[in-house]
């Protein structure tokens, strides 16, 4: 499954941007809200997501790179997210956090950076429908993979068979033709790109070739 990222399109033309997503044959849209804390930039707030809400029927994939994210769950899921994912370093309260989620009918997201081993996120992998395993370092598209991550992926993939857990796992971050077979072969489910993404001309075309990459 693909989540291409808004971050790697145009923000003056994000309605557009959100049909070339629909109409490439993705499943889901991502959308990556930067708060200036967590990471050093800042990109758009839920405001940005309710007015594209009503544009499209893909499954609005919202990836809060933002501190404190228990204190903006509900304005999001206002605002019409399907997902949200929170960072597991960003709150004193993750399981608080992603309950809070599933106690709204959405699906629960624990991202987690370069930086963090996958057994900081272990007491929550029950309960979570989702697990954003971090390709770059969170806060801007356009950044090379980190390899090593791959076994990250491999160790989340085995603790999900091992315990029968059944949470999907995400890569974000330099996502594309290069690494896409590997990255499947390792466990992965969902690919979220920005960069490689938006800069094929034939999008559909795009997917189609990363799809028979994994085959
Ligand atoms: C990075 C974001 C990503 C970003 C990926 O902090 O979380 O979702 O859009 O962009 P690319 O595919 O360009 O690395
Ligand atoms: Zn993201």
């Amino acid at each position: 499954m693909f989540s291409p990222s808004i971050l790697g399109g145009d923000f003056s033309a994000a309605g557009e941007e959100l049909g070339i997503i629909a109409s490439s044959g993705a499943d889901y849209a991502h959308f990556d809200v930067m708060d200036g804390s967590f990471v050093p930039e800042i990109t758009f707030g839920a405001k940005f997501i309710e007015d594209l809400r009503p544009l499209s029927d893909l499954v609005f994939d919202v990836h809060l790179m933002v501190n404190q994210p228990e204190r903006h769950i509900e304005r999001f899921i206002k605002a019409g997210a399907d997902m949200i994912t929170v960072h597991a370093e960003a709150t004193n309260h993750l399981w608080r956090t992603l309950a809070l989620i599933k106690e709204n009918g959405k699906d629960a997201g624990v991202a987690i950076n370069p930086g963090t081993p996958v057994s900081f996120i272990e007491p929550v992998l029950p309960i979570v429908d989702s697990v954003l395993v971090m390709t770059v370092n969170p806060g801007w598209g356009g950044q090379r993979f980190i390899a090593n991550m791959i076994d990250k992926i491999s160790e989340l993939n085995q603790r999900r068979q091992d315990e029968g857990y059944p949470f999907i796992i995400g890569a974000d971050g330099g996502v594309g033709k290069k690494n896409i077979r590997e990255l499947y072969l390792s466990g992965l489910d969902l690919a979220v790109m920005g960069t490689s993404f938006f800069s094929e001309d034939d999008k559909a075309e795009y997917l189609h070739i990363l799809e028979e990459c994994v085959e």
